[in-house]
């Protein structure tokens, strides 16, 4: 939600740095984007434009300036509609002033009607606008010592945000500062680099500060500064991002989307390292071993996340509830840090986040806290704020996730899940020692039977073939592949905008059946279950409606394959782990569908990679 890159050092190329930086962090915003440096005449330019990246750069590399300092962003819009005047960097009314900013400042109006008091006028529709001036308005009566000024200001904000200024009038310094959005700084001896995360500074360097909350720094190519609100000076720990540059490259494939999907053996593989050892029969969740006691004992587990992360968390009740007979609630987000949630010292409560940032579990995790339970983190981004305040957590390991739409990270929160599951459930001596280690060796074999899945992507092209030109498609499932529904349709309508709803099977005839008409594509997830023989009982209803039946099966089973219009056979596992192959061929759909209507897949309309205001 909104990349920002800044950038201070020795190095005349201040613009170059940025837009590669920009080129990297597009996927967490592609509205507009633009830069702001200081030229050798202490002057602030500014190219900036509406869409994707690089036309802001074409705007630049007409000029190319030299310069040692500069602000880039990449816009998720909030405040304003995405167009040139409310891109970012935004100036200040005196223009002595620039800022990028990712997050919302709640208190804008109110401000805004303060500062058209005192004579401001407002070039922009947007709230960052409000803050840059509210910060000029104080810095006219602090003596125009801009530190203080910015600490002034700050204390004085409601919202979230991660901003970045520079001001011509100092013109060696870099500002930044943060509070519910993230900030990263690189430092390579004398360059120094803030990022909304360590993907544009790993190509610099590798020592990052993470900053915190209400933390301001200031820097110039000699020296670096960081303090809080209460002015007080912040001894920074310096970590090593363990980040490849391949990592978050395309490598060879056309999208990001593509890669992550096809990656997935290795990336469920990574999740499993270290924790699924075959020799001994046993799995380790080292992540959260001070608080296995805990989970044996809970009255109650809580999963809270917010999109593909909360699909997650509802293939983790069935399966928990199943294996540990602990009673769980799945929670989005959003609605769970707004509702005073119950919570209970012995209750233990995972969040799961891909990115670590988004706004609305991180304020969960913040609540839960307070009201003494215990916050574990299942989370993707090693050293983002979900991860650092969780009491513990394990990382999923699966690499940077770049797409827009989430796969690859999807499939490592449920062997994750899978895998505290199981291990729990043999503490508590329900799954027995035999069964365990049949199911240690089910969870090993999985990165193989992705593969195979991955394999069939020609056939599962052909179909997308068939449904793309369709206005609207209905997923459904039956127990822990109902989630599996939910996600196969978030997936398809957030990269192609075809309509899409996932449904318990059952569920159809309680209303959505009416939407049937022939044609329409009902995508079935039908691998053997307890449910199998009563989701085969639905597809005849559906079938009954002349709808178009596309059946996700485990075995080639003639009675099935011959009433549905077109099936896909993936491998059949035990033990409720079928979610983890059956989602693979609905992301290749919907990946498919999207490529057939022409779409950029990696940049869905609307849509951002982390969405880190509320
Ligand atoms: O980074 P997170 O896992 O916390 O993100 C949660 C959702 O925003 C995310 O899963 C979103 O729904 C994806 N676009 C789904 O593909």
């Amino acid at each position: 939600m909104c990349g920002i890159i800044a950038y201070v050092g020795n190095k005349s190329n201040a613009g170059k740095i940025l837009f590669e930086g920009l080129h990297t962090l597009e996927y967490r915003g592609y509205d507009s984007s633009g830069i702001a440096l200081i030229n050798e005449k202490n002057n602030i330019k500014i190219y900036k434009k509406k869409g994707i990246v690089k036309l802001a750069k074409k705007k630049f590399l007409k000029e190319k300036i030299s310069s040692k300092i500069g602000i880039g962003h990449t816009r998720w819009a909030t405040h304003g509609e995405p167009n040139n005047k409310n891109s970012h960097p935004i100036l200040s009314y005196s223009k002595n002033f620039a800022i990028v900013h990712n997050g919302i400042i709640e208190n804008y109006s109110i401000l805004k009607k303060i500062l058209e008091e005192k004579g401001y006028k407002f070039r922009t529709d947007t709230d960052t606008e409000v803050l840059i001036n509210f910060i000029e308005e104080i810095n006219k009566k602090s003596k125009f010592d801009f530190e203080n000024s910015l600490n002034t200001a700050l204390r004085q904000i409601r919202g979230a945000f991660a901003i970045a200024i520079i001001n011509k009038k100092i013109p060696n310094y870099l500002y930044g500062a943060r509070r519910g959005s993230p900030l990263v700084v690189g430092i390579s001896e004398n360059n120094f680099f803030l990022a909304s995360d360590a993907s544009p500074i790993v190509k610099h360097t590798n020592d990052v500060i993470y900053l915190k909350d209400n933390e301001i720094v200031k820097i110039s190519s000699e020296n670096l500064k960081i303090t809080n609100l209460k002015k007080e000076k912040i001894n920074p720990e310096v970590k090593k991002i363990e980040l490849k540059i391949e990592e978050i490259e395309k490598g060879g494939y056309d999208s990001f989307m593509l890669k992550e999907i096809m990656e997935q053996p290795k990336s469920i593989k990574r999740s499993m390292l270290g924790r699924i050892n075959v020799n001994k029969k046993n799995l380790f969740i080292n992540g959260i071993n001070d608080y296995v006691k805990k989970l044996l004992n809970a009255k109650r587990i809580i999963i809270v996340g917010c999109g593909t992360s909360w699909h997650a968390g509802l293939v983790a009740e069935y399966f928990f509830e199943k294996y540990t007979r602990i009673p769980v609630e799945v929670e989005y987000g959003s609605e769970f840090r707004y509702r005073n949630p119950i919570l209970n010292s012995d209750d233990v409560v995972f969040f799961i986040s891909q990115s670590g940032e988004t706004a609305d579990t991180l304020e969960s995790v913040k609540i839960t806290k307070k009201k003494g339970a215990t916050a574990l983190g299942i989370v993707n981004n090693v050293g983002s704020s979900i991860a650092r305040i969780t009491d513990e957590g394990c990382y999923l390991h699966a690499g940077p996730e770049i797409g827009v739409a989430s796969t690859k990270a999807f499939t490592s929160q449920l062997i994750i899940l899978f895998m505290i599951g199981v291990r729990l459930s043999n503490r508590l001596n329900i799954i027995k020692q035999k069964k365990y280690v049949e199911m240690i060796y089910q969870l090993n074999n999985i990165p193989k039977l992705v593969e195979e899945i991955l394999e069939q992507r020609n056939k599962i092209k052909n179909i997308a073939k068939i449904i793309y030109k369709k206005n609207s498609c209905l997923f459904m499932g039956r127990g822990t592949n109902f989630p599996v529904g939910l996600e196969g349709a978030l997936k398809l309508k957030e990269i192609s905008y075809i309509h899409a709803e996932g449904y318990p099977a059952a569920e159809l005839k309680h209303g959505p059946i009416a939407l049937l008409e022939k044609g329409t594509p009902v995508i079935v997830i039908c691998t053997r279950s307890d449910e199998y023989e009563k989701t085969i009982a639905n597809i005849e209803e559906v079938k009954a409606r002349k709808a178009m039946v596309i059946a996700i099966l485990d075995s080639k089973n003639k009675h099935v394959s011959e009433m549905v219009d077109y099936s896909i056979v993936v491998p059949q596992i035990k033990n409720d782990f079928s979610p983890i192959l059956n989602i693979i061929p609905l992301q290749l759909l919907a990946y498919y569908v999207a490529k057939y209507k022409g779409l950029d897949v990696d940049k869905p309309r609307n849509l951002a990679k982390s969405v880190t205001v509320e």
